[in-house]
């Protein structure tokens, strides 16, 4: 198939910047309140006038949506909700031919249990090869009614569910490092290697320019299924970074690079080891992989330059670009994260009711924006970040759907506040995110106060953040030293991040007090306005310096 768009260039992610759409709260064709791929063909021209080079859309395939979407029925097909299979692969080419590649998210680890195979397993029983394309187990005990093994679920809680036997009797217990309706896949199963190649394929073969490796370090168990060691060495977790993954990831490489017009993999890989992280990134292995260090520090100097100074190092070995991601489905927006004295991010941590201050958070966010958007490498923003909005902390606790706040008896207040649907326009919800004929309200809502963060209130304003991501972008495309290459710190204390990539110099301000900006020919951006002459608190700048 030939496709209308930018000339080929086997180069483009290594700096690309790619732009996350969660469809469900991205833009409602329809007017059923969910987000769909007819919106999201409406609102291209928006994609494009920011400037992204690729979108990355978050799972859109039939789904039960126990886990919005991260629930797989059947990777072939695309939700009802969202659309159909020929709308996806017309907005897959609408998007090229205005020079946006897509990339598509596959979630290799589970299945929904809605997924045939799952279903085929549970009829199928005990001892079948149908069961062995997942982890079922006996219990422990004399009436098998103990957990195999104590490991804990990412989402709180177990990670073994009991089945029931077709004559009532309790059966059989099924693995899920998720919820109950994420069963994990045997990926010792040939069955399973086999499909996820062919899924590949069936996404690359419909114009995909790349795919998002969902949990990529989990695919893989000890199938003697230990308990967790208590501080397990490389490699000995038992579903954390096996080394057999590798192998599995290199033959996704090898259908990728079958493909004309690089084909990329990138993973998201948590792994607070960065040897291990390193790992795959080698060349016969995934493209890129998502750096959630920085994403996890405080807003402070000294942590994000050690942060950006040992992502640097673990690329290095293999000369991967990194990633640079302040926000995504799962974690805190960040113009809340940093408005609170704990600016740090953890899964763990989060918690309702933490003050926070907006003024301070949304400074801090324009800041980072300019950091990251300087730095060798990819550049990932997640839909609304660009607009600013703030996690929403309010939501009914009705209207919650989050597996991660149920899991945790409500501890946790999962992530809906950060996939609230987008603000387009009005002055009113559903601010444009449903057309005007709309018959459901959006399926979260939207705080009535978003009338000054809707993208047509931000578009007129220079000052707005929209209007900042719009600069920036811009500006990273036409200077040919940021993006991929080197970088050089410059040393201007230990309260100010400032390096260079060619002739452009990027400094940032954590100090209390102003600082002189170092010399310069022009002040290309600024994220906020300098403080006479002088660079202000928590403020940076793009400067065109001499190389
Ligand atoms: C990834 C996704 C997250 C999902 C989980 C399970 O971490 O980003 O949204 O819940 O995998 O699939």
């Amino acid at each position: 198939m030939t496709q209308a768009g930018p000339a080929p260039d086997p180069r483009w992610w290594r700096d690309a910047v790619i732009y996350q759409v969660y469809p469900r709260s991205f833009a409602d064709g329809d007017g059923d309140g969910t987000g769909d791929i007819a919106g999201m063909r409406s609102r291209l021209a928006y994609l494009a006038e920011l400037g992204v080079d690729a979108i990355w859309v978050t799972p859109w395939y039939a789904s039960p949506l126990a886990d919005g979407g991260y629930d797989v029925a059947d990777y072939r097909a695309i939700d009802p909700a969202f659309g159909t299979l020929a709308e996806a692969e017309a907005l897959i080419a609408e998007a090229r031919a205005l020079g946006i590649r897509t990339i598509v998210d596959v979630v290799p680890n589970h299945v929904s249990d809605a997924h045939a195979w799952f279903r085929a397993a549970l009829a199928a029983g005990p001892g079948s090869t149908e069961r062995a394309r997942f982890w079922f187990h006996p219990g422990k005990g004399p009436d098998g009614s103990q957990i195999p093994t104590h490991w804990r679920s990412d989402f709180a809680g177990t990670t073994w569910t009991r089945t029931t036997n077709p004559d009532g009797t309790p059966g059989e217990w099924y693995l899920h490092l998720f919820t109950p309706q994420q069963p994990d896949l045997n990926w010792n199963h040939p069955d399973v290697v086999a499909e996820h190649l062919d899924i590949l394929r069936f996404w690359f073969d419909r114009g995909a320019a790349g795919i998002r490796i969902d949990s990529a370090a989990l695919l893989v168990k000890d199938a003697d299924l230990p308990e967790v060691p208590d501080q397990p060495g490389p490699g000995e977790h038992p579903h954390v970074d096996r080394d057999e993954l590798h192998d599995i990831y290199r033959a996704w490489r090898s259908v990728a690079d079958s493909y004309p017009d690089s084909r990329v993999l990138v993973g998201e890989v948590w792994l607070g080891d960065r040897d291990r992280f390193a790992r795959y990134l080698r060349p016969d292995e995934m493209h890129t992989a998502f750096n959630f260090d920085f994403m996890s520090r405080p807003w402070q100097a000294a942590a994000l330059r050690a942060s950006i100074d040992s992502t640097l190092e673990a690329h290095l070995p293999s000369g991967a670009p990194p990633t640079w991601v302040l926000s995504n489905h799962d974690v805190t927006r960040p113009v809340t994260r940093y408005g609170r004295d704990d600016s740090s991010f953890a899964f763990a941590a989060k918690r309702f009711g933490v003050p926070t201050d907006l003024a301070v958070g949304r400074r801090r966010a324009r800041a980072a924006a300019l950091l990251v958007a300087a730095l060798p490498g990819c550049w990932y923003v997640y839909q609304g970040e660009e607009l600013g909005l703030p996690e929403v902390e309010d939501l009914p606790l009705d209207v919650l759907e989050d597996p991660m706040h149920f899991r945790s008896g409500g501890l946790d207040p999962g992530r809906d506040g950060c996939r609230v649907p987008l603000p387009w326009s009005g002055s009113e919800p559903p601010f444009g995110f449903s057309p005007p004929n709309a018959t459901h309200d959006p399926w979260l809502p939207q705080p009535k106060d978003w009338q000054s963060l809707t993208v047509e209130a931000q578009e007129d304003d220079p000052a707005s953040m929209l209007a900042l991501y719009r600069a920036v972008v811009r500006v990273r495309r036409t200077e040919a030293s940021l993006g991929d290459g080197p970088m050089t710190w410059l040393d201007l204390g230990p309260q100010v991040l400032a390096f260079v990539r060619g002739d452009v110099t990027c400094v940032v301000n954590f100090g209390a007090d102003p600082i002189d900006l170092p010399a310069h020919t022009d002040v290309l951006l600024l994220s906020s306005p300098l403080d006479a002459g002088r660079l202000p608190r928590d403020c940076a700048g793009w400067l065109r310096t001499t190389p």
